[in-house]
């Protein structure tokens, strides 16, 4: 039996479908090389903007041309990841090909659905935020035959006021350090020497165990001194919690890749404040300023154009900051309204012209100061 996964979304996304893979590929089945060779195809999903999720859904009606128009061999098809957690149920009702909703949660379970659907003929929805098990990250395969992202915890308990991600993948949960360090371990042991951490906000990392507490500063230091990394990275970083001792940390320890994924999302404080990020233009130009001194590395960040009622006078402070910060790379977003996330509530007083232009703007500006940096 072959199987195909399409990835949309994050990082996250491309580890959760690797995992998946690893757990298939030791059951039996082997990789399909596209939609029309796989048994089964699953679309692993994102929801953080409404674009992220009609291109899978426009992606997963688009399987339906796969189905003969007679005889019984058909694809098993599922949707699984954030989307079916954010719009499964009405998904699965309107989708009658999609055999199989499983969100981000229950993955792991995904090599025993399949054999139920395959026995049984029946069509499984499994959209519980119930506990990730440690067994979705048994398996060895990595889809990079150089590179390691190992997860330190899953979801999110931030709730920044735009955000869905914290409903779709459920509050913070924390892998225990030894989990993680293993992994580590396992990988290096495979040959690996190229390692990035995955978390929503690494910084919330703080695990109380018998030996007392393990911060993500603690946790990174641990893996840095594992012998055989020899370039690792982590992100996001959430500017609100992000430290001086991180930044002292990436500068002692050789093996840290020099860049910071921090974050900044707008210019404006009062912007900042509606989003509930918890900091203050000053806070992230002063942490920009301490990086800079301390570790001599470059920075990237993300940026939301548009979220409810941003001012002319709010897009220049943005403009102004990237102008000041220079990343080296920025991904600027237009803001999407998400039906679970607290903005929704708030008037969209951005039109969608507006935030296309501003979208542009951003875009240009981060193009010149992009081409600066890597000449
Ligand atoms: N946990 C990460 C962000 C994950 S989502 C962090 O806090 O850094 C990745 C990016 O998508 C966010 O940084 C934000 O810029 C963008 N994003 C999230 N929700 C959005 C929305 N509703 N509209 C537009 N962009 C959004
Ligand atoms: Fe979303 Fe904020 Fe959590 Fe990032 S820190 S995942 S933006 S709620
Ligand atoms: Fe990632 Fe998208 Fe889910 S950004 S956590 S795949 S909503």
């Amino acid at each position: 039996m072959k199987v195909f996964i399409r990835t949309f979304g994050c990082q996250m996304n491309d580890r959760d479908s690797e995992a998946l893979t690893g757990l298939l590929l030791e059951e039996g089945y082997t990789q399909a090389k596209d939609e029309g060779s796989a048994d089964i195809i699953l679309v692993n999903t994102c929801s953080v903007r409404e674009h992220a999720e009609d291109r899978a859904r426009s992606y997963v009606g688009s399987l339906k041309k796969l189905y003969p128009k007679s005889g019984s061999r058909r694809p098993i098809v599922g949707l699984i990841g954030c989307m079916a957690r954010n719009i499964g149920e009405e998904i699965f009702q309107r989708m009658r090909h999609i055999d199989l909703m499983c969100g981000p949660s229950g993955l792991y379970k995904i090599p025993a659905y399949i054999e139920k659907i395959k026995k049984e003929k029946i069509r499984i929805i499994d959209i519980d935020d119930t506990f990730r098990d440690e067994e979705m990250y048994r398996a060895a395969f990595r889809m990079e035959p150089d590179h390691a992202q190992v997860v330190i915890s899953t979801g999110c308990s931030n709730y920044c006021s735009y955000c869905v991600v914290p409903y779709v993948r459920g509050n913070l949960r924390l892998r225990k350090p030894d989990f993680i360090l293993d992994e580590v371990k396992r990988n290096i042991d495979m040959g690996i020497k190229k390692v990035t951490l995955l978390g929503q906000n690494v910084n919330d990392y703080v695990y109380i165990g018998k030996s007392g507490k393990i911060t993500f500063v603690k946790l990174l230091k641990s893996v840095s001194e594992i012998k055989g990394v020899e370039d690792l990275s982590f992100i996001s970083s959430q500017p609100r919690n992000t430290t001086k001792e991180l930044f002292q940390l990436m500068a002692r320890a050789k093996n840290i890749t020099k860049n910071l994924h921090l974050p900044v999302q707008s210019g404006s404080n009062r912007m900042l404040k509606l989003m509930k990020r918890g900091y203050t233009r000053e806070h992230y130009l002063s942490l920009v300023a301490d990086y800079k001194r301390i570790v001599k590395g470059t920075i990237s960040t993300d940026v939301i154009v548009g979220f409810p009622t941003e001012t002319d006078k709010d897009f220049q402070q943005t403009k102004k900051i990237l102008e000041k910060i220079k990343c080296k790379n920025a991904y600027i977003f237009k803001y999407s309204q998400r039906m679970r996330a607290q903005s929704r509530k708030m008037l969209d007083g951005v039109s969608d012209e507006v935030k296309a232009e501003r979208h542009s703007i951003l875009l240009e500006l981060q193009k010149s100061i992009s081409g600066k940096i890597r000449s």
